[in-house]
């Protein structure tokens, strides 16, 4: 199949560019775009050299099988619908498209029904949301969830690679605070994205309403405080769930949640840095708050599950549920 990546040189388009061939993605041609800056940039591919080309109206005319975006949320908007009205499957990374009636906010794990029979832009969702909801989901079909209080600890790069650069830079004593709204080196920031009316920020609105979206179920209340924290790669939470109906031990609570795709429940101490490079959720101090209320530490890399790993899994249940592979 014909692949396009679009904002190849990001932190999340290299990830794509690298799950793509780890996964055996049976790829014929793989074009790059991102900015001007970066034309004639190459990237490896199973071994070969791929030049990096501009992102232009005309090369969203490509008459591939699927376009990968990570560039942003009005370069999104601006080029995915030319893709999606030539008759191509868009997988987009931003928040562009996610809230959109028509549009499937899609984890694979978790809804990937959605892709049947459908194409046209297909949303993925934010990063703290798609780990919360991979440790959640089976909770959530066996219990039922009420309610959701979780508190992130977010890397640097979650604000892309310019997010990586000011915490270094501030690591080595230089004075640059752009990205963060504090400096963020030996500092934890509790405040990521604009502040709404409500007072919740753009970040904590996002776990909330996209929650509900992929979940299909509008009457969970999603309590978040978004952190940002000095870690380069691996997002964290503390997460309380309340569920609707009491649960038997917390063994059963282990087994249910490790039966969901892709997550991994341990007894061991699982940290952000553990876990880069990864392309599961962990899982870990399960304990229990009463008979309805379960608490945990999760973590994933943010790159990967949270954004490159989950958009290449939609693609590839897309393109077995419509024989495309
Ligand atoms: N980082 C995460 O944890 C994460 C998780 C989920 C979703 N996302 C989303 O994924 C997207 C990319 O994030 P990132 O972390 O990879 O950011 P990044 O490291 O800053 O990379 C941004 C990419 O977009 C390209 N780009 C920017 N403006 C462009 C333009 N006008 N035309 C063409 N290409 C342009 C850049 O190309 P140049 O190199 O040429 O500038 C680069 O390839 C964002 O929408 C973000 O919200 C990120």
């Amino acid at each position: 199949m014909k692949v396009g990546v679009v904002g190849a040189t990001g932190e999340v388009g290299r990830a794509m560019v690298k799950v793509l061939e780890e996964f055996n993605v049976p790829v014929t041609e793989l074009r790059l775009f991102a900015s001007e800056r970066s034309v004639g940039k190459e990237i490896e591919f199973r071994g070969e050299k791929v030049k990096v080309e501009l992102l232009t109206e005309e090369a969203m005319k490509w008459d591939c099988d699927y376009f990968l975006f990570s560039a942003g949320a009005s370069v999104s908007r601006k080029f995915a619908p030319i893709a999606a009205e030539n008759g191509v499957t868009v997988i987009d990374n931003s928040s562009a498209f996610r809230m959109e009636k028509d549009i499937p906010l899609v984890v694979p794990e978790v809804n990937a029904h959605l892709l049947k029979g459908y194409t046209g832009i297909i949303a993925n969702p934010n990063c703290s949301t798609i780990q919360m909801i991979l440790s959640i989901y089976k909770l959530h079909e066996v219990y039922g969830i009420e309610e959701i209080f979780v508190a992130t600890y977010q890397s640097v790069s979650g604000a892309g690679h310019k997010g990586i650069e000011e915490l270094l830079s501030q690591e080595r004593g230089e004075n640059v605070v752009r990205v963060f709204p504090k400096p963020i080196h030996r500092n934890v920031i509790p405040l990521i994205g604009d502040v709404q009316d409500n007072l919740f920020t753009q970040e904590e609105m996002k776990m909330i309403n996209e929650t509900r979206k992929i979940l299909n179920d509008y009457s969970i209340r999603v309590y978040p405080t978004t952190v940002r924290v000095p870690v380069l790669y691996g997002h964290s939470e503390a997460v309380m769930v309340r569920l609707k109906r009491p649960f038997e031990s917390l063994e059963k609570v282990k087994e249910i949640i490790a039966s969901g795709e892709d997550v991994v429940v341990t007894d061991d101490l699982v940290t952000a840095v553990d876990v880069a490079g990864k392309n599961e959720t962990y899982v870990c101090r399960l304990r229990k708050g009463d008979e309805r209320s379960i608490l945990f530490w999760n973590v994933a890399d943010n790159i990967r599950v949270g954004a490159a790993t989950n958009a290449v899994r939609i693609l590839l249940k897309h393109a077995k549920m419509n024989g495309r592979m």
